[in-house]
């Protein structure tokens, strides 16, 4: 039986939710066009669509934000953000951002040009569309263990450095303005990178000039893979892996909603001065002055106190021992799931559960639906609804490698009763699995279709 450790803090302030009867979802399902997305947030029970901006915050945060100084420029809120920024990450500059999608676009507006390509492990899709929205090119280049579900590599998330190498030599590094890695790596089911291949990244990078970025939204969980996986590092603190990474690395883009436990905020960092300059005026023209970024004073507050909060030990063991008892739970359900456990979320192989329903029939919403159906769960697909388009050349539909099921769990917000009550649900599901039928769509867009698409069930 996996163990779920008791939680490293107690309840002060609660949010009521309400458990709406089996018999009135089937009409709010119909309601939403089986699109979990057009739900209303109250309808929902347990709500895994995300992890983002969805955490708890504390009582030191809430105290934070009435300490918010909303002063235009030179707040004292942006200096205590700035002593929090420098002492985690060591970075010369940076600038707040409204979330970590602003950041992405104000580095790919400052470095990215038509026809050049960037790089990483896996991007994730705001960052892959930010640099497609600059006439770049995202480039995937994880190792090929991230796209067997079953296969226990420890730091799953590594990029495969033989396949980077190859990919700058074919390229040429003046067509790539940076490179990237993720950490810990959300769009491969949340994995880590472990150090020695961030060491390995940062030197191809830098033997060809390039500068390294990374993608930070959830490096606190990384940084704790790396003290219980990784030879060397189970003396090392959190925030000691935390400067040893950011150290090998040229800046860092960062959604703070994450790993920095606030519901909106994000960071770009820099040590390239005429870089911080061009991002300064950017960010003037798209997010606001350099020192609010987009954000309330009372934001730059919450985030300086939740860096640290991020980065204490005792609440990411507790974080990531909860994720790994959901995933044991729902596996003794019978129900696989990628392996081994990741940081934020469990990615539920849809395929395995559902084998009669084919791809063109979209299991992973199947899924979806059926969670929200059996206990006003609410989860997000990604599979061939998210991913799934027709070949240009031949109008082939092509489809993803995996139909997943992703169910992310909130920091500090849902205790083990509903993590059980998950499990439960899913069992209960998998006993009627066969009789779960497929879906087609009665809209659909062309592009980012999972968020407006409506369904019928077949
Ligand atoms: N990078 C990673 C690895 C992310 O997971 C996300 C967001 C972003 C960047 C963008 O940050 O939302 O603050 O603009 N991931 C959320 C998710 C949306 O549900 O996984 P943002």
């Amino acid at each position: 039986m996996p163990t779920y450790p008791p939680e490293p803090f107690r309840i002060k302030v609660i949010e009521p939710i309400r458990l709406v009867p089996p018999e009135e979802r089937e009409a709010k399902l119909k309601e939403a066009g089986y699109n979990l997305f057009s739900m209303k947030a109250e309808d929902i029970f347990i709500d895994l669509l995300t992890d983002s901006g969805t955490g708890a915050m504390s009582q030191e945060q809430w105290a934070a934000v009435m300490r918010g100084d909303e002063s235009y420029a030179g707040a004292r809120s942006f200096y205590r953000l700035k002593a929090a920024v420098e002492d985690i990450f060591g970075f010369k500059y940076f600038v707040p951002a409204h979330q970590g999608r602003a950041a992405e676009n104000i580095l790919s507006a400052c470095l990215v040009k038509p026809g050049q390509y960037v790089p990483s492990n896996m991007h994730f899709d705001t960052t892959d569309a930010n640099i497609r929205a600059r006439g770049g090119r995202p480039i995937n280049l994880v190792i090929d263990e991230a796209f067997d579900p079953a296969n226990p590599h420890p730091f799953k998330g590594n990029m495969d450095i033989a396949k980077l190498k190859a990919f700058i030599e074919k390229t040429g590094a003046e067509k790539i303005p940076f490179g990237m890695v993720t950490v810990t790596n959300n769009a491969g089911g949340g994995q880590p990178v472990s150090m020695e291949n961030l060491k390995a990244i940062a030197e191809v990078y830098h033997s060809h000039k390039i500068p390294f970025f990374i993608d930070a939204a959830r490096y606190a969980e990384n940084c704790y893979f790396i003290k219980q996986r990784e030879s060397g590092y189970a003396s090392k603190s959190v925030k000691e892996i935390a400067r040893e990474m950011f150290s090998l690395a040229d800046g860092m883009t960062m959604s703070a909603k994450k790993d920095a436990i606030v519901n909106i905020g994000g960071l770009l960092c820099m040590n390239d001065e005429t870089l911080f300059q061009n991002v300064k005026n950017e960010l003037i023209l798209r997010e606001g002055f350099p020192t609010y970024g987009g954000l309330a004073g009372r934001d730059l507050d919450a985030m300086a106190v939740g860096l640290y909060e991020g980065i204490d030990e005792a609440y990411l063991s507790y974080r990531l021992a909860q994720t790994a008892y959901l995933v044991a739970r729902i596996n003794e359900a019978g129900i696989p799931s990628i392996q081994p456990a990741g940081g934020h979320a469990v990615y539920l192989d849809a395929q395995a559960v559902l084998p009669h329903i084919p791809q063109s029939e979209f299991p992973g919403q199947a899924l979806a639906v059926e969670l929200y159906r059996e206990g006003a769960i609410r989860g997000v697909e990604i599979g061939s609804v998210m991913f799934a388009y027709p070949d240009p050349d031949t109008g082939k539909m092509i489809y993803p490698k995996l139909e997943l099921l992703r169910l992310a769990i909130p920091r500090r917000t849902y205790t083990q009763t509903h993590m059980d009550y998950v499990a439960d649900t899913l069992a209960k599901i998998k006993a009627r699995a066969a009789s779960i039928r497929g879906y087609k769509f009665t809209y659909a867009p062309e592009l980012l279709r999972h968020f407006t698409a409506r369904f019928e069930p077949l």
